[in-house]
């Protein structure tokens, strides 16, 4: 297998490549292998994603978005958002939201997002969003919010009864202005972010017949990598309790792989293992820089007993997130650099918000007529 097509089959790969590239020792093999390297002035779109602050980001957001996130930075001008309005949607508590907006930040930073080359915002820090969603929110009929699948769920899962809010009806109206206000051509979401999605350009068809081609419909781009498992076996959520933090200690790591769930059929260290029904193969798949096919061997055979390759993953795990979470440590020490991304962020994100949003306002004739 060449270089090359052994990298593409680890996404987590790109993150190293673009450290590499950053740290301009591009390698040859890898180059001519991936012809994008060179594209970096022939920007393909704009490309608008957000997370919501909930607090620190966990594997599953590093490899289901974030690397990806990253790659996308060579192929098009992105805007990352914090999304904290949204954050409020199902809660009144708000006194984590300020400091987990840091948190995300110091995530996105560690992991290879760059603030020179992407607009990393906040959403209640650009105005804009609140005066779009405002009017927007006015030709969206109430029918289309209460069809929304996670509409529904949220007010199942969280138990909110007759307490659900108006900004949780409205979410999606909020999601489709983070999107349409900086005109994104595309979106890299997760399949469960299909239904927002959707919406987002029934709103955008439904604003630009009423008034006049304003919007861009966004089209969604699928993440491929596979979704990243918690340590049960679910998906990985904070809420499960079930995930590894970017952020977590070494010794913290270990300790959950430990936990790790494995192929239920193996009982004892002498029978085969089955490594397709293994979530720690799928881990040691994804972050292992050595040939998988041997991990398989090992297991299928009984030559490798489950305790010592949760060791091997922990470790290489630990490899992997080392120079992630060492960046992480230093950019916490620089609170004023960060307040100056995201100041910087506003600013440069609110250069095109106003500009739609005039936009917006003017096709909808409530400006002065002049
Ligand atoms: N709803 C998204 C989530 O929960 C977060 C989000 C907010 C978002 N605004 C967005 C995602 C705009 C994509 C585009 O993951
Ligand atoms: Fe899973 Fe590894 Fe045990 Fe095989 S040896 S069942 S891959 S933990």
């Amino acid at each position: 297998m060449s270089i090359g097509a052994f990298l593409a089959r680890l996404p987590v790969t790109y993150v190293l490549i673009g450290r590499i590239l950053r740290a301009r020792m591009v390698c040859a093999t890898i180059a001519e292998n991936h012809d994008w390297v060179f594209m970096a002035n022939e920007k393909k779109g704009t490309i608008l994603s957000g997370m919501r602050p909930t607090g620190p980001l966990h594997l599953g957001n590093l490899v289901g978005a974030l690397v990806n996130w990253v790659a996308l930075q060579d192929e098009y001008d992105c805007f990352y958002e914090v999304a904290d309005l949204h954050a409020l949607t199902d809660r009144t508590d708000t006194s984590a939201i300020a400091k987990d907006r840091i948190e995300v930040l110091l995530d996105w930073l560690a992991a290879g997002l760059d603030p020179e080359r992407s607009v990393l915002f906040v959403q209640s820090e650009v105005p804009e969003h609140a005066q779009l969603y405002t009017l927007l929110g006015m030709f969206i009929p109430v029918s289309w919010l209460e069809r929304v699948p996670t509409y529904k769920e949220k007010i199942k899962e969280l138990g909110l009864g007759e307490s659900a809010s108006f900004g949780l009806l409205g979410y999606p109206v909020l999601q489709a202005v983070d999107i349409l206000i900086y005109k994104a051509d595309a979106v890299p979401v997760g399949e469960d972010q299909l239904p927002h999605l959707e919406m987002s350009r029934e709103m955008a068809r439904r604003f630009n017949y009423l008034f006049g081609d304003v919007f861009v419909e966004p089209r969604a781009l699928l993440t491929k990598a596979a979704r990243l498992p918690g340590v049960d076996g679910r998906k990985m959520s904070k809420s499960y309790d079930n995930a590894i933090y970017i952020k977590d200690p070494p010794a913290e790591v270990e300790k959950k792989v430990k936990t790790m769930f494995t192929d239920p059929k193996r009982v004892y260290r002498r029978d085969p293992g089955h490594p397709d029904e293994c979530n720690v193969y799928f881990y040691r798949r994804l972050f292992e820089a050595v040939d998988a096919e041997e991990i398989y061997e090992d297991c299928k055979n009984a030559r490798i007993g489950c305790t010592d390759c949760k060791l091997a993953l922990a470790k290489a795990l630990n490899v992997y997130l080392e120079p992630i979470r060492r960046e992480r440590a230093a950019l916490s020490e620089r609170p004023d650099y960060l307040n100056d991304i995201f100041d910087e962020g506003a600013r440069r994100a609110r250069e095109v918000a106003e500009r739609t949003r005039d936009e917006a306002y003017e096709a909808a004739r409530i400006l002065r007529e002049k």
